[in-house]
Parts: C-alpha cells; structure tokens; sequence
C-alpha cells in the first residue's frame, strides 16, 4: 500500500488522492496484481536470485510489459533485486539519495518488499512516496527526485527503459528537507 508523506506530516494512504497530490508533476501510481502463480511467489520469497530465476520471473509478469512496449513504447526491462545480503548495499544507494534527474523515464513495477521515492513539485513543496508490492510507478523524465530503502533493505522492482543511456543521475544539488521515512 503506497503511503505519501507532505511537509506537514501529513499521511495519505488513498491512491487516488496520492495520484491528485503527484498530479502536478505528471506522475502515474497504479495498482498491478502479480497474480497468484505459485512458482512465481516462491521466487519472490526468496532474497536473492540467479540470472535464469530473474528471468522467470519477468516472463511471468512480461503482459504488463507487453502492455507498456505498445501503449508507450518501452523497450527493455529487466528485474533489480536488493537485499541486506547485496556487497556494498550502501554504496549503491548512495548515488540514488540526492536529488537528481534522469533523460529517461523512471518506471519501476514493485514486485517484492519496499522503497522510498522523494519528489519536489513546481511550488517547491517536497513529498514522499512509499511504494510497496504490487506498485507501479513512472516518474517522467526530467522530474526532481531521490530514492532510498526503507529499513527492511529489500526491494524487488521491474525496471522499464526507453534507452538505458538516459539512466545516469544528474544531480540538481537541492537540499532534501524530508529525510524521515514515512512508517517508521
Ligand atoms: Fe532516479
């Protein structure tokens, strides 16, 4: 359940009055069911996966991305899988938790576990968005944002790209004012 944090404190927890609250910055939030194939839940039960696992699992979710490739023209996927057990966890955060830009849209289909996605809308206000199992979020190119685990340190999330070129940070140097997790 995807929960959104406002400057005030505030807590909204109703997709539609998230998707109202992102509305200004073009972002789309959906609810996508992973269905209840048990293989597939098995897979994304366990912590880590090899390469052949990763790809059973985009197979099994690959009508979502059949989807996508029509309606907006992505391109590639692939599966991201993020544990406490990952080397250098840390460090790959790292270049996430500022704000920063990207030439390409971020999409992510949240399959497993949690994170954390940080905005500043045009009035300046910032917000921030847990995203949870069955999420899927697209964050237009260009938007200023950040990203960061919650304290479970897990996150399974289909990525979808238009071209992995586009997929460097550009840092706009802006202070986070939020930096509390929303739940804990
Ligand atoms: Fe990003």
């Amino acid at each position: 359940m995807a929960i959104l944090k406002l400057e005030d404190g505030m807590l909204l927890t109703d997709l539609k009055e998230i998707a109202h609250e992102l509305a200004p910055l073009n972002i789309q939030i959906n609810h996508w069911s992973v269905g209840d194939d048990p293989q597939l839940q098995r897979l994304l039960a366990q912590d880590s996966l090899n390469e052949d696992e990763k790809e059973q699992v985009l197979k099994a979710l690959d009508n979502y991305f059949e989807e996508l490739k029509q309606t907006v023209g992505y391109h590639s996927r692939d599966l991201i899988v993020l544990h406490p057990g990952v080397p250098n966890l840390d460090g790959l955060m790292a270049k996430f938790d500022q704000i920063h830009t990207h030439a390409d849209d971020e999409v992510r289909y949240i399959i497993d576990g949690e994170g954390v996605f940080g905005f500043e809308r045009p009035d300046g206000s910032q917000v921030e968005l847990t995203v949870q199992k069955e999420e899927y979020i697209n964050v237009p190119a260009g938007t200023e944002h950040w990203f960061y685990l919650t304290k479970l340190q897990r996150i399974k999330a289909v990525r979808y790209f238009i071209g992995t070129e586009g997929w460097v940070p550009q840092y706009t140097n802006k202070e986070i004012r939020l930096r509390q997790p929303a739940i804990y």
